[in-house]
């Protein structure tokens, strides 16, 4: 029996609602479930535009700038608030001092600093655009969104193709590149400027990538004058795995293996917001003896153009000097293995919470976020890939205070509206994403509970229909759903 949504309201949840610690610093008034019901509907069930302050038992929609700051990074903030310097901007300089510090060498006409990680990506790729005339692939071992969409742009010659390792076995370093298709692709395709390795592979389950697996796709790009880079959101927990699990990597500190994957690379892209503890700030680096370099001596000079022309001066970034600020403390903080340690330890704490409470999880557990396997979720019910389950289950988590994230058959599907026909990733997963410094161990009891709540319930779950948005780019951020029982 299909349960109306009136009455979905009110899904069983074994334990009671307490709000994060975030949401005790900041007060939130108390919220009827009727009042999410409407909030829910009237964002025609996208969590994106779901008032935040209405997740007030756990937000789990990304990782990515939602952090607390760190008093030390409050005091840097205070300070940098003074850096305001159209040119030559002081706080660049504690920037780029910590850069090298923390992460590696790295010189200031090697650096563009942006806004957010995915201007970084489009500054690259258009810049890369406009120098190759012709079509190109660009492998990874899992192109995020934004980054695919930055690859591909509006253009048919760039092509974003992903080729991670098998998603079958549940290893650690799960994240990895398939390097035989890298090498069959090598073999296949005309041109391969770039090769990007994302750490930790935020597409696929958010696995980290082995340091061998690095090796072996850089050793790969030198065979074939391919530029090899890492889109390093997410670089300092990638180390902390490297160092807990690899073997012959298990004697090295945290900071020696960030700077040995990051010396190794030809180039990077970076969001702050994750592992930079900051809530803005992106960066591109493109490294002098990178292939890229060498082939098109001038590209450095056009990305600045493009920089300084459509984005920032570039000791400014689109930052301010407060972020500039929050950046360089960040960065100190979370290279540390007592903070990478207490992090991955909660992110798995949260997917043993699920998994006792039966809810099919991607195994092994990276260290920023719990993948629910919605194919897995659903099995058994007569919810299809169509139908939309990852969407409906975000949908009616928010009723409970609890928003979590659909990265599968609709975020990473594409619609082609002639055919009316979905194609569908290869993955199907809702992502919950922990914020950083947010949550305490006890946060994770009653958004688990929730979610077993619904996983109980399944067979009587609605789909999720797209009625606005189905054929767009990132269409996962602008459509709107109705949630249908299956007898309508
Ligand atoms: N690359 C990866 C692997 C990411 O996870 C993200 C953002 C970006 C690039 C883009 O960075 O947001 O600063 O522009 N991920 C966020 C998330 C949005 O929730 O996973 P950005």
């Amino acid at each position: 029996m299909p349960l109306p949504l009136e009455r979905l309201v009110d899904f069983p949840v074994a334990s009671t609602p307490r709000p994060h610690t975030n949401a005790v610093v900041i007060p939130h008034p108390k919220f009827h479930p009727e009042e999410r019901l409407r909030a829910a509907a009237s964002a025609g069930w996208n969590v994106f535009h779901f008032p935040a302050e209405m997740a007030t038992y756990g937000d789990f929609l990304s990782d990515s700038g939602t952090g607390a700051f760190t008093l030390e990074q409050v005091v840097g903030m205070l300070k940098g608030l003074g850096s305001k310097a159209y040119g030559s901007r002081p706080s660049y300089f504690v920037l780029l001092d910590a850069l090298n510090k923390y992460l590696c060498d790295i010189s200031g006409d090697e650096l563009f600093l942006t806004p957010q990680g995915r201007v970084a990506e489009w500054l690259f790729f258009s810049t890369l655009r406009d120098t190759l005339d012709h079509s190109c692939v660009v492998p990874s071992n899992g192109h995020f969104d934004t980054t695919r969409a930055n690859v591909e742009g509006k253009c048919v010659r760039f092509r974003a193709l992903d080729l991670p390792v098998s998603q079958t076995s549940p290893v650690i370093f799960r994240g990895d590149m398939d390097v035989d298709a890298l090498r069959a692709c090598f073999e296949r395709e005309r041109e391969v400027p770039a090769v990007f390795l994302t750490i930790t592979n935020n597409t696929y389950g958010g696995a980290p990538v082995s340091f061998e697996n690095m090796l072996r796709v850089r050793s790969l790009c030198c065979e074939h004058d391919a530029s090899f880079f890492l889109d390093a959101c997410r670089f300092a927990e990638n180390a902390f795995f490297v160092t807990e699990y690899e073997p012959g990597m298990r004697q090295l500190a945290v900071p020696d293996a960030v700077r040995r994957a990051l010396t190794l690379c030809d180039g990077f892209t970076i969001s702050f917001k994750k592992d930079g503890l900051s809530d803005i700030g992106g960066a591109l680096v493109v490294k002098k003896k990178s292939p890229l370099v060498k082939r098109y001596p001038n590209f450095l000079n056009e990305l600045r153009v493009n920089q300084t022309g459509k984005i920032a001066h570039q000791t400014q970034g689109g930052m301010t000097g407060a972020s500039h600020f929050a950046i360089a403390t960040g960065l100190s903080v979370t290279t540390t293995k007592e903070y990478l340690a207490h992090r991955v330890a909660l992110t798995a704490h949260f997917a043993r919470l699920l998994r006792e409470r039966d809810v099919p999880i991607v195994d092994s557990v990276g260290g920023h976020a719990v993948y629910i396997d919605v194919d897995r979720f659903f099995e058994g019910t007569r919810l299809c890939r169509e139908d939309f389950g990852g969407v409906a289950l975000t949908g009616l988590l928010l009723l409970k205070g609890i928003r979590a994230c659909e990265l599968g058959a609709y975020a990473f599907g594409k619609y082609d509206a002639e055919a009316g026909e979905e194609t569908f990733p290869p993955f199907n997963f809702v992502r919950l994403a922990i914020p950083r410094i947010t949550y305490e161990r006890e946060d994770f009891v009653y958004a688990a509970d929730c979610i077993a709540g619904l996983y109980n319930i399944r067979h009587h779950l609605p789909r999720a229909v797209p009625v606005s948005g189905r054929g767009a780019p990132l269409r996962h951020f602008e459509s709107r759903f109705r949630l249908v029982p299956f007898d309508e």
